[in-house]
């Protein structure tokens, strides 16, 4: 038994996280147990699954998150591989809901799988999401190789350097990624000050956030969508590099196409 049986709208955006899981592992950028995903639906929440027990204790959150009272999670497990979560999501994640102390939470199904280490960044950023009135349920954190690389020099950890030079490589990055890619300096990996550091970024209008040395963060309306961001911006990431490897620096776009480009999609300047 399982709690997305005959719940086929909830097992449909699990499905969606399995199948980027498999993504993420074929790219390379979940070695072991790297990366996470949590997805908020609460929106698929019914009275069958408000009266189910939990199957854990209380869990503190480590900070009150107002807007998260009696909401519910899917969470990949802490440990758990995302090659193993792509052929069998609910025994390598698991289901919580946040009580209505805003600050614990407790596993509701299918297994009593701990949810992911970065769940304070997760949560503070849906908590974030849900008090901009933001559409965004679905947050991914991913070890893709180029862009972490990119984060290792710090000419390009400047402000909107890396955005600038990404977006140049080929046109479908800023149509696709149109807020850019905004910058974490390094912070202990699962820490609140990482999480505050996250918002911080995002509330600058970034979908997609690099966390130095480490990984990206990136949120979008589901998890198919915030994953096609970090395709994008990875996809020109090597391009660059691929120009650099074949000993020139690329040109990029001129301005004058960026432009042109920018007008012709609506996109911001
Ligand atoms: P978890 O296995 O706890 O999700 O951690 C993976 C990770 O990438 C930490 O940053
Ligand atoms: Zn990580």
């Amino acid at each position: 038994m399982s709690i997305l049986d005959n719940r086929a709208a909830l097992k449909a955006e699990i499905d969606k996280v399995a199948e980027v899981a498999g993504y993420l592992w074929m790219k390379g950028w979940a070695e072991r147990n790297g990366g996470n995903i949590t997805i908020n639906i609460t929106e698929f929440v019914d009275d069958g699954m408000k009266s189910l027990p939990a199957i854990s204790g209380m869990m503190p959150l480590g900070k009150v998150l107002p807007h998260l009272k009696g909401c519910w999670f899917y969470c990949k497990g802490t440990q758990k591989r995302m090659r193993d979560l792509s052929r069998n999501p609910m025994e390598n994640g698991s289901i919580i809901r946040i009580l209505d102390d805003c600050s614990h939470y407790e596993i509701v199904a299918d297994c009593p799988v701990a949810p992911t280490s970065e769940l304070p960044s997760h949560l503070a950023v849906h908590d974030y999401l849900l008090a901009k009135g933001s559409p965004y349920r679905a947050s991914l954190h991913t070890h893709p190789i180029e862009l972490v690389a990119l984060t290792h020099n710090r000419d390009w950890m400047e402000k909107d350097r890396a955005t600038r030079m990404l977006w140049s490589m080929i046109p479908e990055t800023k149509a696709f990624c149109p807020r850019g890619l905004g910058m974490v300096p390094y912070m202990l990996p699962s820490s609140q000050e990482l999480a505050d550091a996250t918002i911080k970024a995002i509330d600058e209008d970034y979908d997609v956030v690099m966390w130095e040395k480490h990984g990206v963060f990136a949120v979008d309306t589901d998890i198919m969508s915030a994953f096609d961001q970090v395709d994008v911006l990875n996809k020109s990431a090597q391009i660059y590099i691929a120009a650099r490897n074949m000993g020139f620096i690329p040109d990029g776009m001129t301005d004058a196409q960026m432009t042109e480009l920018s007008n012709a999609f609506g996109l911001p300047k």
